[in-house]
């Protein structure tokens, strides 16, 4: 890595040089990134693009050049400087960082975060784990079973997991899904008006504090309640950090495992080879697991905005001080230098050098929940119901294209 031997005081933003490209691009197939990132990755390790606001910034096409981003202490995810980028200007969020939202910092300050957090999403603790969450994909597929097919395998199963599995585990009541899944649902929509996103913001924000509230006045065995009692009424954490720490947790760890699950089913079921090869050997499952988070990438740039601190060069061009960047995740993660075929899902191919989860500091928390939840509803789902299928084809079927985070709007499926 070649350092730039001057810093340059900050430009605020990427100079505006001709006609970039719009950013972001739109997903029209369930089993591609937009068309648009084979060209740009050509184009270069770093491309200039265009956001919303007419504000100009730098996407990362290649893995080696993501990776050096996501590791390089020059680069922060601090969004209150000025000209960190964003797609959404009219955001409430844009240049806010509340208190608890640790992907939102840099060290230490995020290191202190991370570190009253690790233990709880370590692999040990999530295999101990594992009984607690086959019991819920039970639950779901014996009320699918009850039901009778056709039905849509996101609502009846690939949301309700991750959903009551956090919920469980932070000790949000299960009874509230509606509320927080809807404005969940809501604020990542990339085309939902301002306003409307903004209140769904607002009310999941004070939903998260009236729970703080609430484990306070009466304790229950989940994450939060116990981070009150360890870290709130010791004067280490505020309340407000702790209902943005649960407010980060309780996003995170439903919106992304819940548009993967039903990717993924629907990757197997085109896939029947690859299917048939994993029932016979269910020692195949967490490579395949790997392969889907790699293919699918749902969660491509999202979480992957960025900003230079300093100049930094990468992958031979100047990135100033004060110059936006995002890291295109799902194109790094087709990157030809990086994988072979990188466009063919293959389950044999040692895929866990992916960068689905991120990488550095801030590479997923819960990636460890995440790999088992994967693993688990899709062996379940393909053992007990073994004759799964669509119940559309994939040609209809409606993609999530306008959310942050990709997926499937329905996934019919019969029996
Ligand atoms: C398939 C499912 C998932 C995917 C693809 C995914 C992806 C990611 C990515 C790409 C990042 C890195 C963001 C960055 O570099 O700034 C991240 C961070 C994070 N994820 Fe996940 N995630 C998943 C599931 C979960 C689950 C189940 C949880 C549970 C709570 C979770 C909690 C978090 C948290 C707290 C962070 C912030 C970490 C930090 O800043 O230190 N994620 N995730």
């Amino acid at each position: 890595m070649t350092t730039a031997k001057h810093t340059s005081p900050s430009s605020h933003g990427v100079p505006e040089v001709g006609n970039p490209p719009a950013f972001p691009m739109t997903r029209r197939c369930p089993f591609s990134p937009p068309e648009e990132y084979r060209a740009l990755r050509e184009q270069g390790p770093l491309v200039r693009v265009r956001l919303p606001s007419g504000q100009h910034s730098w996407v990362v096409t290649r893995y080696a050049e993501a990776k050096q981003v996501l590791t390089d202490p020059r680069i922060s995810t601090d969004p209150t400087q000025p000209g960190f980028p964003t797609t959404n200007p009219e955001s409430c969020e844009a240049g806010q960082r509340p208190e608890g939202q640790f992907i939102d910092m840099d060290p230490p300050e995020h290191t202190a975060y991370r570190r009253m957090l690790i233990s709880e999403f370590s692999v040990r603790r999530i295999n101990q784990l594992r009984p607690a969450i086959q019991r819920v994909v039970d639950q779901r597929v014996d009320a699918m079973l009850a039901e009778g097919g056709p039905l849509d395998l996101v609502e009846w199963f690939g949301l309700p997991v991750p959903s009551i599995v956090i919920c469980e585990l932070l000790g949000v009541p299960y009874a509230d899904h509606e509320y927080f899944e809807s404005r969940t649902r809501t604020f990542a929509r990339l085309t939902t008006d301002p306003a409307e996103a903004n209140a769904a913001v607002r009310e999941l924000r004070g939903y998260l504090a009236e729970l703080v509230a609430r484990v306070e006045r009466e304790p229950n065995d989940g994450l939060v309640s116990r981070l009150f009692t360890e870290r709130v009424a010791t004067g280490e954490l505020t309340r407000e950090a702790l209902a943005g720490m649960a407010f980060l947790l309780l996003l995170a760890g439903h919106e992304t495992t819940a548009n993967m699950i039903p990717l993924s089913v629907l990757s197997l079921l085109e896939n029947p080879a690859a299917l048939a090869e994993i029932r016979a050997d269910p020692g195949l499952l967490p490579g395949a697991v790997e392969e889907l988070l790699r293919f699918h990438s749902a969660v491509d740039w999202v979480a992957f905005d960025r900003m230079a601190v300093e100049d930094v060069e990468i992958g031979g061009q100047l990135v100033r001080a004060g110059e936006g960047i995002y890291v295109l995740g799902a194109s790094a993660n087709r990157d030809e230098r990086a994988f072979d075929r990188p466009d063919e899902f293959d389950i044999h191919r040692g895929a866990r050098n992916h960068l689905a989860f991120g990488n550095g500091v801030h590479q997923c928390l819960g990636q460890n929940l995440a790999r088992a939840e994967l693993e688990i509803a899709l062996r379940t789902l393909f053992e007990r119901m073994p004759t799964l299928r669509l119940a559309r084809p994939v040609a209809e079927l409606p993609l999530k294209s306008d959310s942050a985070i990709f997926g499937l709007a329905e996934l019919p499926v019969t029996w």
